[in-house]
């Protein structure tokens, strides 16, 4: 999977994906960042990327021919099927909010390329003539589109494969898998007076795997209920859920003991 930054700040993306699980995956080559500079892209001395907006008002608009000019550059090297099924998202807050379903759907492609908006915004023909996609990481504005490019390589990466261990591991994640993952415990069974559940030391598979669904539910229709309407649930999952009340806003759940301690 190739990434293709397209930013006026290069320097931010040096730190951050060269590092983890995602540096030993440019290491082994499963997937690469290509970092390009809009600003090489201007045409005057100054290097002006972004201008005043048409019809008044406060903040800097990002220019369009630097970006039409650094992607048709970048996708240049492709061949026309290749460039036609890579997403060119632009990062934006006004986008379509991430989330693992569409994670899945960038991380089919051959590679990806991502325009990291700054100043006010970015002149309109970018969204509309030339982005497939644009996408927001949530409802809250940064100042530019380079952390957020961040977490798209980053969400993507752990779907191509050997980035992550085993392909098990993503697909039994949290939300891929439809609910909110259970607990995880590790040594020491008691630390500061907080024991980890007997269960889970009791070798017992089944009901180990009983007690991870189940928690599994607890949490989801605690903290995303949402999650639920669309999740496969068996017929043991609605009884369990049913037990806990199943409409979240007449439920009180039993808490756990950390909870409940404060
Ligand atoms: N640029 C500024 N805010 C953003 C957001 N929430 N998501 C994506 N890009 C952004």
């Amino acid at each position: 999977m190739n990434f293709h930054v397209l930013t006026l700040f290069p320097e931010a993306f040096e730190g951050p994906v060269r590092h983890s699980m995602l540096g030993r995956a440019i290491q082994r080559g499963l997937i690469s960042v290509k970092i390009t500079d809009i600003r090489s892209y201007t045409h005057d001395a100054h290097g002006t990327a972004d201008d005043y907006q048409f019809g008044g008002g406060p903040g800097m608009v990002l220019k369009p021919e630097p970006v039409f000019d650094a992607v048709e550059d970048t996708l240049a090297p492709y061949s026309p099927e290749a460039r036609a099924a890579m997403p060119i998202v632009l990062l934006s807050p006004q986008g379509r909010k991430l989330d693992q379903q569409l994670v899945l759907e960038l991380a089919d492609a051959p590679g990806i390329a991502l325009i990291c908006g700054h100043y006010a915004g970015v002149d309109e023909r970018v969204r509309t003539c030339l982005a497939t996609h644009d996408i927001s990481i949530g409802d809250y504005v940064l100042t530019g589109g380079e952390l957020a490019a961040m977490v798209v390589i980053d969400a993507v990466s752990r779907f191509v494969p050997d980035v992550v261990g085993s392909a098990d591991n993503v697909q039994e994640d949290s939300i891929t898998s439809g609910f909110l993952q259970h607990p995880l415990y590790t040594r020491p069974a008691e630390f500061r007076g907080m024991a980890v559940p007997e269960i889970l030391r009791s070798g017992h598979h089944g009901e180990i795997d009983r007690w991870r669904r189940r928690e599994s539910l607890r949490r989801t229709l605690k903290l995303r209920p949402d999650l639920l309407e669309t999740a496969e649930l068996s017929t043991a999952d609605r009884q369990y859920l049913a037990e806990l009340g199943y409409d979240p806003s007449i439920i009180d759940l039993p808490t756990t003991d950390c909870e409940s301690a404060g």
